[in-house]
Formats: C-alpha cells, structure tokens, sequence
C-alpha cells in the first residue's frame, strides 16, 4: 500500500543545497520533507568542496550552523598564485575591504546540518529509490519514492525544490520546452584529487600554472592536505600510483626551498570538468537549485557557494509564496540567481583557462596565460577584480522574515 502524504516543500537531493533548504525553510515555519537516494554515511563522507566564501561563512553562522565551523575552520586572507617557478600571495582581505575565505570541508557541513534537521524532528529519507516528482503542470505537484524500508510514498507538494545535483531526475522531469536554455561547456582535462595524511606545506591555499598542468595545493585540517592534479579528461587513475602523484606535485609547486610534505594518500579520484546553466531555474512549482541548475569547473571554488546562494533566495521566495501567498520574489528567483551563476561561471571558466595547459597548446596561448598572471600580481586594480568575485559577491543572510532577507541579498 502508497502512504500518502502532504508537505509544503518536497526536496530532493541531500547534498548541501537540499539540506540548507530544509534548515532554512524550518526557521521560517515552512514544512518539508527531503528525499535523498544515497546512505547517509555516503553523503557525509563524499569528498568535495572545501573553501568557502566569506558570504557563505556569515550566512551559515545566521542560520545557527557556525558552531563547528567557527571552531574548526581555517580563515584565510587570501590565496597564492604560482607561475613561472613563482608563488606570489593575493591578500583579498586588504583588497575588498575586509572579505576573506574559509577552509572547511563540505562533508562537515553536511555532517553539521544533518545533525541539526535531526536534532530538530525533520523529515529526512536516506536510501530512498524509484524517487519521481510528477504532476508539475498542476497547482500540487508530487513527489514519489520508495524509503530504506521499501515503502512506498506520494508526498502532495505546495512547491518541489530540485536539489539533486547535476545527475539528479528534477531537471529531467520539466517537460519539453519547459527549459529556454541549456548552455555547456566541457574542457579537454580533469582534476585528480587526493586527500593525505599530510600536514600542509602551505599557510593558504597555492593555484599553480605549470607547464605541466595546474596543480592545487589546498588543505582540510592541520594535518590534512588535499591536493589536486590536472591530468586528461579520460585519465584513467590505476595509471597514478601514490608516488607518481607525490613526484608530479613536486615537481609543478616546486619554488627555491619550499618542501612538499608527503603522506599516506586516503583517498584520490578523477573528477572532470564542465560549465553547465540551465535556464530558467524554474518550471511553475518546481525551483532548481545548486548543481542541478548549473555546474561549474571547480577552479573558482564557486560550486558550494553558488548551491548556498541558491537556497538563501529560495528559502525567502518560497517563505514569502506559502506563507504570507506573495508570489514576486518565487517569479524572481531565476533572474535573480542566474545573474550571480553567469558570474562565477565566468570567473570560473576565466581561471581555468588561465591556468591549465593543454598539450602541445601554442606559445601564443601560454604567453597570454602568463601575461594575465603578471597582471594579477603586479595591478591592484587586477588584484581587485579577483578578490571581489572570489571571495563573493553581495552578502547573502538569511532572516525568516522574507523581505528583509531578500533586500540583503537583492
Ligand atoms: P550535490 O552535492 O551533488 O547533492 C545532490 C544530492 O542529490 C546528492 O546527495 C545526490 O546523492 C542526491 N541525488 C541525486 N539524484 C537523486 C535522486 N534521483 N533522488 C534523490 N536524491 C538524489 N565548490 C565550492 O564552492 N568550493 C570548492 O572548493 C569546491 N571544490 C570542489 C572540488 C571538487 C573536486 C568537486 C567535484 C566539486 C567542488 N565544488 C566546490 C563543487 C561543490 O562540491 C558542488 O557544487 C556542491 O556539491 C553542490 O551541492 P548540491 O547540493 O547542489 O549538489
Ligand atoms: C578544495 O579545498 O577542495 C578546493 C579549494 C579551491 C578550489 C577547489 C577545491 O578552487
């Protein structure tokens, strides 16, 4: 037999954009339910992002999420740019004013708000299958799963939040014609990513440009690195032993009497690398957010950040339609985000290209790579322009009362 249900926000997808939702929604009174297809344990341990914003850090704080953050996160004024056996410090608090970045790793924020929405009595399905969302062109959509325990739900939903990242059904559910535009890019190399038992040989956070390919020298604790390789698109990761990994790290941060500690790697995987924005990021009472709209290279370290802007908008657009029946701030969720993702998508795509080879690239090309580095370090007004979209954009805080809210974050 179905259990049948109601809610007024189903979401789907417990990542860091479904869960935040959900957190936000309940402060606001709101009600819904989230649906996530994986374990738990898999969702806390899935290695991803790890800096964050200083937009994002204020806004997680707000919503009563900064507790393990504050403690345990590494503040940083700014980033290294390395190039030309070079390492040159970006210091972003002094260019914007006071803006700086945070590492902490999205497992932890995963771990910090699955514990809150537990602690607090919300409606959260791990291992949930046959996950299907129907009736869109109706004024209740549906939401269908199987849970852990093989029953069968149909949740009646006032509005869905598509929030299952970029393999996720939601996008897929809008029918024909439903989306104006879908805009891709793919690039011609991928990211190998390790997590060590390593302490960091770096104070922040090194962006590498080497004539081998980019390397990423970021951290997770202090005695945790994670670092990032480029390699090809169709790498195949059996070909990168431990070793192979540590010597090419070496080799591409190198810079006179720098030591790169080693350690037992726990953990490496390939990931590739795709521009992706799909608009609008609404069909009637659908709302897509985070991954599932949009995808970007994670050379800007925008994805996280862009997922949690997303539902800080989301929160107070759905507060103000099914709380207070105010529909503006729903009809201008797409526009309003869209405008911030074509942002970091162009910062994104901007420092990818900037900063890895592709081989056998002409020296036309590398000598421009080059030439826009130089720049980056020697004009402040260069300097500037990076700081001010790296570490974000306007604040993003989130209040329960939706108007407030939304011209904080207009
Ligand atoms: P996801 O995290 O993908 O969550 C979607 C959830 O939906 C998942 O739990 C998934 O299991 C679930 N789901 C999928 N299909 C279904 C279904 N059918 N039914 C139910 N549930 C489903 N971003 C940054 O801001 N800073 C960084 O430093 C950074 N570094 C990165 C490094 C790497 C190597 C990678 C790969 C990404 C990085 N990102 C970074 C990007 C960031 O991790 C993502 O943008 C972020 O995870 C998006 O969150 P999300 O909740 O939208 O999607
Ligand atoms: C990370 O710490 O995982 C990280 C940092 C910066 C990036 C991408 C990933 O641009």
């Amino acid at each position: 037999m179905t259990v049948k249900q109601r809610t007024q926000v189903g979401i789907v997808g417990a990542g860091p954009a479904g869960l935040l939702l959900s957190h936000l929604l309940d402060l606001a009174g709101v009600d819904s339910i989230v649906v996530e297809n994986r374990s738990r344990a898999y969702c806390e341990a899935r290695q991803r992002a790890g800096m964050l914003e200083s937009t994002t850090v204020e806004l997680l704080r707000a919503a009563g999420l900064g507790g393990r953050l504050d403690a345990e996160g590494l503040e940083h004024d700014g980033i290294y740019l390395q190039f030309a056996g070079e390492r040159h410090h970006v210091n972003f608090r002094e260019l914007t004013g006071g803006r700086w970045v945070t590492i902490y790793a999205q497992t932890e924020i995963v771990k910090d708000i699955i514990q809150a929405r537990l602690a607090d009595g919300a409606a959260l399905e791990f291992e949930a299958s046959g996950v299907s969302v129907a009736d869109l062109d109706a004024d209740r959509p549906m939401l269908r799963y199987t849970d852990a325990a093989g029953q069968r739900h149909e949740v009646t939903c006032e509005a869905i939040a598509g929030c299952d990242g970029f393999h996720g059904i939601t996008r897929r559910s809008i029918p024909r014609g439903g989306l104006r535009t879908v805009t891709e890019r793919t690039y011609p190399y991928g990211w190998l990513g390790i997590l060590a038992q390593a302490p960091p040989s770096t104070d922040e956070v090194i962006y590498c440009r080497h004539d081998n390919g980019f390397a990423l020298h970021s951290m997770r604790t202090p005695q945790i690195g994670r670092l990032y390789l480029q390699v090809p698109a169709d790498e195949d990761i059996n070909r990168w032993p431990d070793d192979r990994i540590w010597a090419e790290l070496r080799h591409r941060l190198a810079t006179p009497g720098w030591e790169l500690t080693t350690g037992p790697v726990l953990e490496k995987s390939i990931t590739s690398m795709r521009s992706f924005v799909a608009a609008p990021m609404r069909y009637r009472n659908l709302f897509l957010a985070g991954d599932a709209a949009h995808i970007v290279p994670p050379t800007g370290a925008k994805g996280l950040n862009l997922a949690v802007a997303d539902v800080a908008a989301l929160a107070t657009a759905l507060t103000r339609l099914l709380r207070d029946g105010q529909s503006d701030l729903a009809d201008a969720y797409s526009d309003h985000c869209l405008e911030r993702v074509w942002r970091a998508t162009h910062l994104a795509c901007w420092m990818t290209t900037m900063m890895h080879v592709v081989p056998g690239q002409d020296p036309f090309e590398s000598e421009l790579q080059l030439a826009q580095l130089r720049n980056l370090v020697t004009s402040r007004a260069a300097a500037t322009m990076l700081a001010e979209n790296y570490t974000g954009y306007a604040p993003l805080r989130y209040a329960p009362d939706p108007a407030a809210l939304w011209t904080s974050v207009a």
